[in-house]
């Protein structure tokens, strides 16, 4: 299969400037080499256009920092991720904050019936306005695409909700604000936090993760590098201790290249000022390796 790979120079979903080199970091680690290697026809369409608005803000966009910049580019975002789709191809997604899963989200579930979704991240990603103790969206894409925030983050590229809570699996949650564990029990979603990962394995975190998605036609992968531990990805603006090794993380990619799942990917959080020499652009890269089935080939 053809990938196309997009990059997406985001860094106005949260406060810390850098991550909109992410894009550049991860094809200076040498993905395109690396996936070629692999066999794959890989394309770079280059980066979209991230454009800073300063306009008025309304009441309503109150705790929604850069509101407005991070509405344009998810619609930018979700056009371009369609249009790969549909010219068969395999999407791959370099970020940028994690607020650019929101167009990759509704870009990808537009080819679906019912799309899954897998965040490995040390977040949930599940703060709404409401319930956010930053106002940074790049703690809201997961909540966005299950149809709750603000109305026109939900409405990205087509009304309404993207996902629902059956098709989502977390993996790797230690850091998750008050709003997001209460709407979490409600919903029943499945989520791994550390404790699970300690206690089961990540081998058999991802059996059931494929297990639980097994009635979705498409399954997304939205890898934060902050879900691996700060040791092996040191390069991200919310890092939090006590995450997954390089090495099981590469275990986690390959077990999904198995198992053959995964439709669309973005990789996000790379952060190349906060980074040791570029040392979290490649691990991205070596996962990327891994999730694409470099063992197999
Ligand atoms: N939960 C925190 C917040 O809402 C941190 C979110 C971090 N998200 C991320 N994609 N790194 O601000
Ligand atoms: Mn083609
Ligand atoms: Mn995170
Ligand atoms: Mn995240």
């Amino acid at each position: 299969q053809k990938i196309t790979m997009l990059g997406v120079p985001m860094d106005l979903g949260q406060s810390r400037r850098g991550v909109d080199m992410g894009p550049s970091a991860i094809r200076y680690a040498g993905i395109v080499e690396r996936l070629r290697k692999s066999g794959y026809e890989i394309e770079d369409a280059g980066n979209i256009e991230v454009s800073k608005s300063p306009g008025v803000k309304t009441p309503e966009e109150e705790n929604l920092t850069n509101f407005a910049e991070v509405r344009d580019t998810s619609e930018k975002l979700a056009g371009r991720v369609s249009n790969i789709l549909s010219n068969a191809h395999f999407p791959l997604i370099l970020g940028g904050d994690h607020s650019i899963a929101i167009g990759s989200i509704a870009g990808a579930s537009a080819h679906f019936e019912k799309m899954g979704v897998i965040w490995y991240d040390a977040h949930g990603d599940l703060n709404t306005a409401e319930t956010s103790p930053s106002g940074n969206i790049h703690g809201m894409p997961l909540a966005v695409s299950l149809g709750r925030g603000h109305e026109s983050l939900v409405n990205t590229y087509k009304a309404g909700a993207k996902i629902q809570p059956d098709q989502v699996v977390i993996i790797g949650a230690r850091d998750l604000d008050a709003g997001e564990k209460s709407y979490i029990s409600e919903t029943g979603m499945l989520v791994f936090t550390m404790h699970e990962v300690d206690r089961l394995g990540l081998a058999e975190v991802m059996n059931r993760t494929i297990q639980h998605l097994k009635h979705c036609d498409g399954v997304h992968l939205s890898l934060d590098l902050d879900g691996l531990d700060p040791h092996d990805a040191p390069g991200v603006g919310t890092p939090v201790p006590g995450g997954m090794s390089y090495r099981e993380s590469h275990l986690a990619m390959e077990i999904l290249a198995e198992a053959d799942i995964i439709t669309s990917a973005e990789f996000v959080e790379v952060n190349p000022i906060l980074d040791e020499r570029n040392k979290t652009a490649e691990a991205a890269v070596a996962l990327m390796g891994s999730l694409f089935g470099e063992k197999l080939k």
